[in-house]
């Protein structure tokens, strides 16, 4: 068996399936590039035929990528298939990631199809797959709450049929490690063809147990690859961490025994890459990724630390890339700086207008705050890449007077497709008093469901980066802002999920 374990990154799929986490193209292409550079072996790209959206996503990711092998998700129907094999035409490497659920819950339910009937489309699904892309995955839904003869019977057609890789889901969490881990080896024992493909593992983190999980599938019951994503994003509780899993592998290879491919370096900036672009902030207590993760308070630890960095650290933090961060740039750097700070963090503008918009906002930024950091920037080109693609409002200006004993005002001016608006309102704070400036004007009717503000780097000094979730007719949607005034950064953040809500991107759910 290879001792080399696959990491397959499903941040820009399954993680943006997560309520409010959607993404642009240029979102997601920008991620792409991120996960390229941290050398993940797969990119799940999206769920071509979702939307048109995902299918230009997918798209412009596989005519870009060149070293991952591109990935997209299609339910188990020609239609679909096709649809992915078209998104994926310029990719250097591909797959088609072809899905039906298997448990009897689903089947009837769900689907209302018989174990026969599925046995068959999951059949013919792979028969259609490979006659357009070589490398073919097929995942049984639902599969760890799934009959185990049927799930035999359906995994070894589909092997005969050319999956060359094989998906086991525990896609409600409810999976245990030891029970997981024996469920893949059996299954693996039991079906005769198993050795003609690579078996995966897909846990979610319902019982908070993804990564254990995961780490069983592949010690106790011999997977050779996992699917994960950037800070656990995903539904509900989320998916498998990527981080984690790798850190995990790596710092305990004495117990795993397994090669990755994965530059640990870049993990970090890939963290704070997703994190900004949904909305979803990283808690500081989370392994390898969050705030605390290596930072020691006790006045013990602090001591046995400097005495010998291993009496509390397993992990050296440059090793996942926290030493990025640091003051890059300031109010006397040039755009030839700038332009570079962008390229090393892995941005790419599509124009040089764009970049020429960016540094202009950069300068402003550099105006009012002496020290810029990567985060900083990152805060920034994802503002530009929000403003390029929903247009319908855009921030321009904000006064706001708030004293104690008087209610709180604000006066906002902002752009509706292109025309400039003008709006005041009283509140019981300057962010309440914004924002209702704003919401008296476009009268979108949204419930709010998340407000929260983190700062973007430690001091007073820092950018505030706002989250503001919206609610309306079924439809969820994240919106992020960021400024050194924190009432400027949620009118941004408001203004952000206005266009969301606004951007039509009906898409047919993958678990639908
Ligand atoms: O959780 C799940 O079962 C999935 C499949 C579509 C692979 O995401
Ligand atoms: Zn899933």
């Amino acid at each position: 068996m290879s001792d080399k374990l696959i990491i397959f990154d499903t941040t820009l799929r399954d993680g943006e399936q997560s309520p409010g986490a959607s993404m642009t193209k240029d979102e997601k292409l920008r991620i792409a590039r991120q996960l390229e550079r941290l050398k993940v072996d797969v990119i799940e790209a999206g769920f071509a035929a979702s939307s048109v959206g995902d299918f230009e996503a997918v798209q412009s990711i596989a005519n870009s990528i060149k070293e991952s092998v591109v990935c997209t998700l299609s339910r188990a129907n020609d239609k679909d298939i096709s649809r992915a094999a078209e998104a994926l035409k310029g990719a250097q490497r591909a797959r088609i990631h072809t899905f039906i659920a298997t448990s009897a819950l689903h089947m009837e339910k769900k689907l209302r199809m018989s174990p026969d009937q599925v046995l068959e489309q999951a059949r013919l699904s792979v028969r259609f797959g490979k006659n357009l892309v070589g490398d073919i995955e097929f995942s049984a839904e639902d599969a760890y709450r799934s009959e185990e003869d049927f799930l035999c019977r359906v995994i070894e057609a589909v092997i005969k049929e050319g999956a060359t890789t094989i998906n086991v889901p525990d896609t409600v969490g409810y999976a245990v490690p030891e029970l997981y881990g024996n469920f893949i080896k059996t299954l693996r024992e039991r079906v005769p063809n198993s050795d003609k493909a690579i078996w995966s593992v897909h846990c979610h983190n319902d019982l908070g147990m993804a990564v254990a999980n995961s780490l069983a599938g592949v010690k106790i019951g011999g997977a050779r690859q996992i699917e994960c994503t950037i800070n656990g994003l995903g539904e509900r509780a989320g998916n498998c961490s990527l981080e984690e899993i790798v850190m995990a592998v790596k710092t305990r290879r004495d117990y795993f025994g397994l090669e990755l491919g994965i530059d640990t370096k870049h993990i970090v900036a890939a963290s704070k890459m997703v994190s900004q672009t949904t909305g979803f902030v990283v808690q500081p207590n989370k392994a390898v990724v969050g705030a605390n993760a290596f930072a020691h308070a006790s006045g013990i630890h602090q001591d046995g630390v400097l005495k010998a960095r291993d009496t509390y650290e397993i992990m050296r933090a440059e090793d996942v890339g926290w030493s990025a961060n640091k003051i890059v740039l300031g109010k006397l750097s040039g755009r030839n700086a700038f332009k570079q700070r962008l390229q090393d963090l892995g941005v790419q503008l599509e124009s040089e207008a764009d970049v020429n918009s960016a540094f202009t906002r950069f300068k402003e930024l550099a105006d009012r705050k002496s020290e810029i950091f990567d985060e900083d920037i990152l805060a920034l080109v994802s503002d530009e890449s929000v403003l390029q693609d929903n247009e319908q409002f855009t921030f321009i200006s904000l006064s706001q007077r708030s004293e104690t004993g008087e209610k709180p005002f604000a006066s906002i001016v902002f752009t509706e497709n292109g025309q400039e608006v003008k709006s005041e309102s009283s509140g019981n704070g300057p962010v309440d008093a914004s924002l209702k400036a704003i919401e008296s004007h476009v009268k979108s009717g949204a419930e709010m469901v998340l407000y929260s503000v983190n700062a973007i780097s430690g001091s007073t000094e820092s950018q505030g980066e706002v989250t503001v979730r919206l609610q309306n007719s079924g439809r969820v949607v994240n919106g992020v802002g960021s400024d050194p005034d924190i009432v400027v950064a949620s009118s941004k953040a408001y203004l952000n999920a206005l266009n969301k809500l606004q951007s039509k991107s009906d898409r047919v759910a993958a678990q639908g």
